[in-house]
């Protein structure tokens, strides 16, 4: 009989070693890695298939793309893979972050965790994140402005609001920057404080996000507010654990992270997709409408169909978080490869997102395409995994998408985006996507 090779049953001498190149000498492909070249390509896949290796950073990485690669990494059926991935590329920046931990010890943080983010939190985050909103929309200048870094600062000022209960203010820019510099960091090329580059840089931001949280910890025990820091420290497990202080920072500052650069990207790319089709963008707008004027309630956003579908196909074209990472703690194999302990795996999301045997012209805009007469996302179990899948699966996509929504609904009704004809907004892939030119869009007041 013909089955799936286990950890147990391999025979490792019988598996293949997975096809690839090591790149230049000495360094591999570790530019290519840092300068984000690599991203948002079929360059794996195209030459060596599923499964492949290479150099980087002075390990052995082995390259997942397609969904069984991606899916059998992410699920980890055989407990073989951890986040040492993570470690590597933003321990120093992120330590101790949810998305960090391993085995019981996440589970339990995940656990606890969970309590800041049930249905009733998630509707009291919704009230103060719709005021952010509005008063940040009413301050965009009509006419030409970069979306980019305009949409950047409002979700700075949602999560001051909405993750902290601070008022948005002065501190915001530092902060900003701090979350700025240390998520670049894990992209960096030099991998040791340099100063001014950007390692040292990652390691300033660290330091300052810690002293910003840390003394805001007791007034946060002793609230009730309806701020994500507020449900962090009173979130408990079914076992009535929770979390100590060093453990709130450490969520915190994870959490800003990943929720801040991450909307941002996605609301940048639907901007930019919404201007360039404004059949589409009429539709959205056509259903805001309808669902009324001002910020919408939590009970109405499941109501903003179109704009579910652009998010969708947005986050396809434009992966949010391209690529995740894992490390084998353990000879394994993967689709009949050998995969030896300490590799590391990058596993290309972005890549499944854009295969044409998964996707039919997968470069075109066309978000009907998850709609339930078609539903191409469900065409394999892991075609579509924008929020990753398995034990460590984002535990923030309803506020994430809460989020977008939110803010893109208001945004609608406010204002027309138009980009000049013809115009492809060129990204940028170190880290997370952003637009290289700030993606120059012209609002036209309502
Ligand atoms: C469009 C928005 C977002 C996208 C595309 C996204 C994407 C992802 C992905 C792909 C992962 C899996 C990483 C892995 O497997 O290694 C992840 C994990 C995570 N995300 Fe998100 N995310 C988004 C928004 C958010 C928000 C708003 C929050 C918090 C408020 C958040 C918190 C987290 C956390 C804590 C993890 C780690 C979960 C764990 O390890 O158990 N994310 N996210």
């Amino acid at each position: 009989m013909v089955g799936r090779v286990t950890v147990q049953d391999a025979a490792p001498t019988l598996l293949k070693t997975p096809p690839g190149d090591n790149g230049l000498p000495l360094i591999g492909h570790s530019l290519d890695f840092a300068r984000g070249k690599l991203a948002a390509t079929h360059y794996w896949y195209d030459r060596y298939g599923p499964v492949s290796v290479t150099r980087a950073f002075g390990n052995t990485w082995i390259q997942c793309d397609g969904p069984d690669a991606c899916g059998a990494v992410l699920t980890d059926r055989d407990r073989v893979f951890d986040s040492s991935g993570w470690q590597l590329l933003i321990g120093p920046f992120f330590s101790r972050g949810l998305m960090l931990l391993d085995g019981l010890e996440h589970h339990r943080h995940r656990r606890i965790m969970q309590g800041a983010f049930t249905a009733d939190r998630l509707a009291g985050y919704l009230g103060p994140m719709n005021e952010t909103i509005e008063r940040g929309l009413a301050e965009w200048p009509v006419g030409q402005l970069r979306f980019y870094p305009t949409v950047k600062q409002l979700t700075l000022d949602v999560a001051t609001r909405t993750f902290m209960a601070d008022q948005v203010g002065q501190g915001s820019q530092r902060v900003n920057d701090a979350f700025s510099d240390s998520v670049r960091a894990a992209t960096s090329f030099v991998r040791f404080p340099v100063p001014g580059l950007r390692w040292s840089r990652g390691l300033a931001g660290r330091r300052l996000l810690e002293d910003y949280l840390r003394p805001r910890i007791p007034a946060h025990r002793a609230s009730d507010g309806d701020d994500l820091f507020t449900a962090l420290c009173h979130a408990q497990s079914e076992d009535g654990e929770s979390f100590s202080d060093d453990d709130v920072v450490n969520h915190m500052i994870f959490l800003l992270m990943a929720a801040h650069d991450t909307s941002t990207s996605t609301l940048t790319t639907m901007a930019y997709y919404l201007a360039k089709h404004p059949e589409w963008q009429e539709r959205c707008r056509e259903e805001s409408r309808a669902v009324g004027a001002g910020p919408v309630e939590y009970g109405d956003l499941n109501k903003l169909v179109s704009l579910d579908l652009v998010m969708k196909e947005s986050m396809r074209l434009v992966t949010p978080v391209p690529g995740v990472t894992r490390r084998a703690g353990r000879d394994t194999e993967l689709l009949g490869f050998r995969v030896p302990a300490g590799s590391y795996l990058a596993v290309h999301l972005w890549g499944v997102h854009h295969l044409p045997e998964l996707w039919p012209d997968p470069e075109r805009f066309d978000p009907e395409r998850f709609a339930e007469h078609r539903r191409e996302d469900k065409v394999h179990r892991y075609a579509y995994m924008p929020f990753g899948n398995g034990v460590h699966k984002c535990i923030g996509m309803y506020f994430g998408g809460m989020e977008v929504k939110a803010a893109m609904h208001q945004l609608l009704q406010r204002y027309r985006l138009r980009v000049p004809g013809g115009y492809e907004m060129p990204v940028d892939w170190v880290s997370l996507p952003r637009p290289k030119d700030g993606l120059p869009i012209t609002l036209e007041r309502l």
